[in-house]
């Protein structure tokens, strides 16, 4: 089996390809390299620079590659940004995921593994989140990851394709320098900016017994059906408060 990880260049993807070529898959990596960076993937794994939105590329790299599963984690994710151009985020996060479903269906590809997004919930009114709490969304970020959530969804029951859905909170953490995390929106570099500031990092909640990893989602996906949506409330490889203590 060949995975190609879309967005595999980023800070979360650059986890899952180390993660998954540890486990023993053979994976490839396409990424466009807008906020991804090539070193932090190993030499040996094999980068396409290229977008989700161009459909020959993708065509010729499953051809090449001979790619039968797919981790989608390529997106833009910066949530006031997608309330400012909410065209480019439907365009690079919806229809880069109906270009890539497409050429995935076309491929016969027979796995595909989403990075939703705990976005798609919006600001739920409960003290616990489960796959069951209902999902309204207050941005256009957090539409596009539900929008993206049906598409997979749809097209996986259409065209006998397994899937799964993982909607993360807050991924924190990093296995080495190079793969920290350096989005200023996301949670360590918000820790850091207010600390320069000689302000305390805040906590909106306490530690959460959370498993970690999703990769090993994509081994079970192929077992489980109806496709299964995961909230993956995990910090990563830390949650959110045992991160701010260390
Ligand atoms: N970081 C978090 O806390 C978090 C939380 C929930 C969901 N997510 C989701 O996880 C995924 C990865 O997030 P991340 O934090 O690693 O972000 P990131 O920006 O570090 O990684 C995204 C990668 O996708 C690439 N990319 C973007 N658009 C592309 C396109 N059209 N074609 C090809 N490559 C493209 C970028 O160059 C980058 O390498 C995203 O889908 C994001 O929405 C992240």
């Amino acid at each position: 089996m060949t995975w190609l990880i879309t967005g595999g260049a980023g800070y979360i993807g650059s986890h899952v390809v180390r993660a998954m070529a540890e486990a023993g898959e053979s994976v490839a990596v396409l990424d466009d390299l807008s906020s991804g960076v090539r070193a932090r993937l190993p030499q040996d794994v094999p980068l396409v620079c290229g977008s989700t939105l161009d459909r020959e590329l993708l065509d010729r790299t499953f051809a090449e590659l001979g790619v039968t599963g797919v981790v989608h984690l390529a997106a833009k994710k910066q949530v006031g940004e997608s309330v400012e151009q909410p065209l480019r985020y439907y365009r690079e996060n919806v229809h880069g995921l109906t270009v890539l479903l497409e050429a995935v269906v076309a491929a016969g590809v027979s796995r595909f593994l989403f990075s939703s997004s705990a976005a798609v919930y919006g600001m739920p009114d409960v003290e616990l989140v489960t796959e069951d709490t209902p999902c309204l969304p207050i941005n256009p970020y957090g539409e596009t990851k539900l929008a993206g959530e049906w598409l997979v969804r749809a097209a996986g029951a259409a065209h006998s394709l397994s899937t799964a859905c993982l909607r993360y909170f807050n991924v924190a953490g990093a296995t080495r320098p190079e793969m920290a995390d350096t989005g200023v929106f996301n949670i360590i570099p918000m820790m850091f900016e207010r600390i320069t500031e000689g302000e305390p990092p805040r906590i909106f909640g306490d530690d959460y017994d959370t498993p970690t990893a999703p990769v090993s989602a994509t081994t079970s996906m192929s077992r489980i059906w109806p496709p299964p949506i995961w909230p993956w409330p995990v910090g990563w490889p830390h949650s959110r408060s045992r991160a701010i203590s260390r």
